[in-house]
């Protein structure tokens, strides 16, 4: 298989866990690219579910290399709790199968409190932030104050980097009347979440390029989702990273003439997490598939928003990151429904939108324009090919492609790793 980027086409949550899963089968090296331990992606293999913050779902596959790129920032506690959790469930993990960029940006304890402040400074307009200290750890980057996991490893470079972020870091957290910062506490912790991560620590770039001359082949998966990125989700209420396809390039130092395809994963209906726009929400099936026991945060247990299919942004998702395929996920959560709804179009004041709105407060008054297809009201999890999914839910995958103009790869009908169909073998074939 090709260099591939695998991309969360609506608002993160896609079951991009399974597909990059599934995948990774057939790479050599899996990479992260953006995003923090916001993420949450779980892999069921076998009869064990196994749950992936910040390491690529690649290290549940014995022989594959897994990166986390410079694109990612990184809270070393909670990796070095994450690496001991799966180690308690007999994954090994070594510097023989889990590389760190030393120019990936550190995650501390103070950038998760000034988000959860900042959330309650702005009452109602709150982000609901998953409270990881994303943003502000990505807010300190791009102001150049930031402080990267190749200053961990030099202690003394360390303490004076952290040193020169107190006295704004202490002001800041009085300000928003939160407890002070225990800052030697804090410098132990770290260096020996650094000590322990040291062996993995390298220019993954240099590895990356290295990998790719010896003709290895890179997985890039994603996190979150399209309309979760900075630059092209439902700003402000989105994360703070590229989740689009450029994300890959930059967060991993490989350039776009090395990337040869991108592979969209979504829901067959459509969920988010958080405020923010969202046209298609729907009360019924919201309840239908939490009744389910489906559809709760993987990291917060959140209950997810949940909706009909949404053509119009789906379809802007797959422009916006070049999405050649699609793996179309959680269809048997449709399993129940008499007849289903997608929404083909947007109308506002009237007029019928195409695309979705740059500004939110315009996407906040779209609504939503639907077209109505029969369910199928029978189980799609025991199917093995697409031949055995019922004749309904085939029109309905077809339907969906056809409104948003891409290629059905696979469909996944159950968490298992064994719930996959996979429609098109090319995806997993070319090269
Ligand atoms: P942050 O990334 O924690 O700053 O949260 C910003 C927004 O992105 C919130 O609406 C979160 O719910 C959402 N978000 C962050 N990570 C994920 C994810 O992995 N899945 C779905 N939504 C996410």
């Amino acid at each position: 298989m090709a260099n591939t980027v695998l991309v969360g086409a609506q608002w993160g949550d896609e079951g991009k866990g399974k597909v990059i899963d599934y995948l990774t089968d057939r790479v050599d090296v899996v990479v992260r690219s953006q995003g923090g331990n916001n993420a949450g992606h779980t892999v069921v293999v076998g009869d064990v579910k196994y749950i992936l913050r910040l390491i690529p779902s690649g290290i549940l596959r014995p022989g594959k290399l897994c990166v986390i790129g410079n694109g990612v920032v990184v809270d070393p506690i909670s990796l070095c709790e994450e690496i001991g959790e799966l180690k308690s469930q007999g994954v090994e993990i070594s510097k023989e199968n889990l590389l760190i960029s030393e120019a990936a940006h550190l995650v501390f304890p103070y950038h998760k409190l000034i988000d959860e402040y900042r959330e309650l400074a702005v009452g109602p307009n709150k982000i609901g932030t998953t409270k990881r200290g994303i943003g502000p750890a990505y807010g300190d980057k791009i102001a150049r104050v930031g402080i990267r996991l190749g200053d961990l490893l030099v202690p003394d470079r360390f303490k004076d980097r952290l040193d020169s972020r107190r006295q704004e870091v202490d002001w800041l957290l009085q300000q928003y009347g939160a407890k002070p910062i225990d800052w030697r506490e804090l410098t132990r912790q770290y260096l020996v979440a650094g000590e322990q991560l040291k062996e993995m620590v390298t220019n993954t770039v240099l590895e990356l390029h290295g990998l790719m001359q010896e003709g290895k082949e890179i997985l890039f998966e994603g996190a979150q989702g399209t309309f979760l990125d900075i630059d092209h989700g439902t700003y402000p209420y989105v994360t703070s990273s590229n989740t689009t396809a450029g994300g890959a390039c930059t967060g991993a130092g490989v350039p776009p003439t090395r990337i040869d395809r991108v592979v969209g994963a979504m829901k067959a209906y459509t969920t988010r997490v958080g405020e923010g726009p969202f046209p298609t929400e729907d009360q019924g099936i919201s309840d239908m598939l939490h009744a389910m026991g489906r559809e709760f945060g993987v990291n917060t247990g959140r209950e997810r928003r949940c909706g009909w299919f949404d053509a119009v942004a789906t379809r802007f998702a797959v422009i916006v990151n070049g999405i050649d395929e699609i793996a179309v996920t959680n269809l048997d959560g449709l399993d129940q429904l008499e007849t289903i709804k997608i929404c083909v179009e947007y109308k506002r004041e009237g007029k019928g939108v195409v695309s979705p709105p740059t500004c939110v407060q315009e996407f906040g008054r779209c609504t939503p324009v639907y077209i109505e297809v029969p369910g199928w009201k029978e189980p799609t999890t025991g199917a093995k090919t697409y031949e055995d999914l019922p004749k309904n839910a085939r029109l309905y995958l077809e339907k969906v492609c056809e409104l948003i103009g891409a290629k059905l790869s696979l469909v996944g009908v159950g968490q298992k790793r064994e719930q996959t169909i996979v429609v098109t073998p090319e995806l997993v074939a070319a090269s």
